[in-house]
């Protein structure tokens, strides 16, 4: 069975993000993932420093995170834009996760994986300038991403007081999404 890890580049309580990356992930659980969602404020891990790696290690939390990552085939990212680009909560992971630690593949949390990516925002553009800086850096890391993506624009508005959302339009994008990279997944472990 696929294995998705899902996740949103922010830590906030009532984030948009996390709201739209587990409709995704609702979607990869129907097409027949098995779903993991975790919230990255959960890894509480100091801001990445070489001198700090040297003398410590990595941090348990980090570990944690990068050993998640290297344990699921594919990804479901929903990152805030924040000065058209992710969160240092979102880059620290990602930094730490790519220091090699044990008898792994080097970059073995990124290599061979897929993602697929989105980003909400309560501007009209949704956090599309994030897209491209995502991809890229996820892509660099030997991550492929898939060629759909999805900007949620005006998010505030798409959700109830219960956090549910109200656009039937957008919960079917993302779904499908989530979908796609079930079905990706399940086409490259053949
Ligand atoms: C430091 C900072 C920079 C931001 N820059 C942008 C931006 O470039 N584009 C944008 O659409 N929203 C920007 N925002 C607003 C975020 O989209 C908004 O806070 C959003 O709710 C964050 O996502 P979340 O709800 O998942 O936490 C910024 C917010 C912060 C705190």
């Amino acid at each position: 069975m696929v294995k998705i890890l899902a996740f949103a580049g922010s830590g906030r309580k009532g984030s948009v993000n996390k709201k739209v990356v587990a409709i995704a992930a609702k979607g990869a659980q129907e097409a027949g993932a098995e779903v993991t969602i975790v919230n990255l404020e959960d890894f509480d891990m100091p801001i990445f420093n070489e001198d700090l790696e040297a003398e410590q290690g990595m941090p348990v939390e980090a570990q944690a995170f990068k050993e998640l990552l290297i344990s699921h085939d594919g990804f479901l990212i929903s990152s805030p834009e924040y000065n058209s680009s992710y969160s240092s909560l979102f880059k620290n992971a990602i930094d730490w996760a790519s220091r090699k630690t044990g008898d792994e593949a080097p970059m073995a949390a990124y290599r061979g994986k897929v993602a697929a990516i989105m980003a909400a925002s309560p501007g009209g553009l949704g956090g599309m300038r994030v897209l491209v800086v995502l991809r890229m850096l996820m892509e660099n890391l030997g991550t492929m991403v898939l060629p759909n993506q999805k900007a949620v624009g005006g998010a505030f508005k798409l959700f109830d007081e219960q956090g549910d959302i109200t656009d039937e339009k957008t919960e079917k994008t993302l779904k499908n999404l989530g979908k796609e990279l079930v079905d990706t997944l399940t086409k490259l472990k053949g």
